[in-house]
């Protein structure tokens, strides 16, 4: 399976911190937001990914991924010129994806539960249509909203109601199968002028092809879309971390884990950060693992 990281758009909502950046680069707490997006696809098995941004932020992405090698993973670059809509990193990636089936994460999501990586690897394995991953929330009118029936079964997507049919929000990870390339090809933008990723998965939900994942209160899906939620998700980040001593998405750990990385090779790139406490506990985890 390909990945998309999607780290495009215009970050207006976080302006002037997104004036001069990417929003997708901002710190959570101790590391660039898009770090946790990739490592959600990295937990998944997926190794071949597509990072899709602006012209303008392409090559302080570059700057901070290069080509994914030193995570024993292959990181592609395409361009999106314009906030086009989501749906349209699959014209974007369509050469990319080829014939395989895709994952896509927004680059501003951040997930964290226990057990994540065991969902996301069925996930891969089990593929038939499109999988989706609905969270509650307080605010559904922010989001994609699924309106599922008694049994939980999907019935359809409306995106940002003003009269939300449940308060399941679909979040922004997206597992298809390669039908999605045409799919997003055949899309028309919509009111707004995107392709949008909810016509996508209403493609698939027609031909009863679309999955929901129940991701449940024992998961956070966080928000990054204001200065507060930015913080607070910093803050969420901080508080575990320092209460159970590891890091969430330290893609180094997750590279040595999966097996893409030696101990050795992990212990390398800690020493290259060792001047920051992140540098240190890639260290001292390649040390544990032996080396
Ligand atoms: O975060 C989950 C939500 O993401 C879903 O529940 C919604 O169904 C989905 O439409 C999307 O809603 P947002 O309001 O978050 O979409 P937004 O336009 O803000 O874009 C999400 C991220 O993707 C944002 O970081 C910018 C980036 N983006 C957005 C567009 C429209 C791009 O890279 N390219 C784009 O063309």
């Amino acid at each position: 399976m390909k990945g998309i990281v999607l780290a495009g758009g215009s970050g207006t909502r976080l302006h002037p911190l997104t004036q001069a950046m990417s929003k997708q680069l901002m710190p959570v707490y101790d590391k660039p937001m898009v770090y946790y997006p990739l490592s959600v696809l990295m937990l998944a098995g997926i190794r071949d990914v597509l990072l899709i941004t602006t012209p303008a932020d392409m090559p302080l992405f570059q700057r901070l991924l290069g080509d994914g090698s030193q995570f024993g993973i292959h990181v592609d670059y395409a361009e999106q010129e314009q906030p086009n809509g989501l749906a349209e990193a699959f014209v974007i990636g369509a050469e990319f994806i080829g014939d395989d089936p895709v994952a896509l994460v927004l680059g501003d999501n951040i997930f964290y539960g226990q057990g994540f990586s065991r969902i996301l690897q069925d996930c891969v394995r089990d593929l038939d249509g499109c999988t989706l991953f609905g969270y509650p929330v307080r605010d559904p009118q922010r989001y994609g909203v699924g309106e599922v029936d008694a049994g939980g079964k999907l019935l359809s997507i409306v995106e940002k109601p003003s009269d939300p049919p449940s308060n399941k929000a679909i979040t922004g990870l997206y597992f298809y199968d390669n039908a999605v390339v045409d799919i997003a090809k055949g899309l028309s933008p919509s009111a707004r002028g995107e392709l949008e990723i909810t016509d996508v998965n209403m493609a698939y939900l027609r031909e009863g092809r679309a999955h929901l994942t129940e991701l449940g209160r024992g998961f956070a899906w966080l928000d990054t879309g204001t200065h507060d939620s930015l913080l607070e998700a910093g803050q969420f980040v901080q508080v575990l971390e320092h209460r159970q001593g590891v890091r969430i998405a330290c893609l180094e750990e997750i590279a040595l884990r999966m097996g893409y990385i030696s101990a050795a090779e992990c212990y390398e790139l800690g020493a290259r950060q060792q001047k920051s406490g992140y540098g240190e506990y890639v260290m001292d985890i390649a040390r544990k693992a032996g080396a």
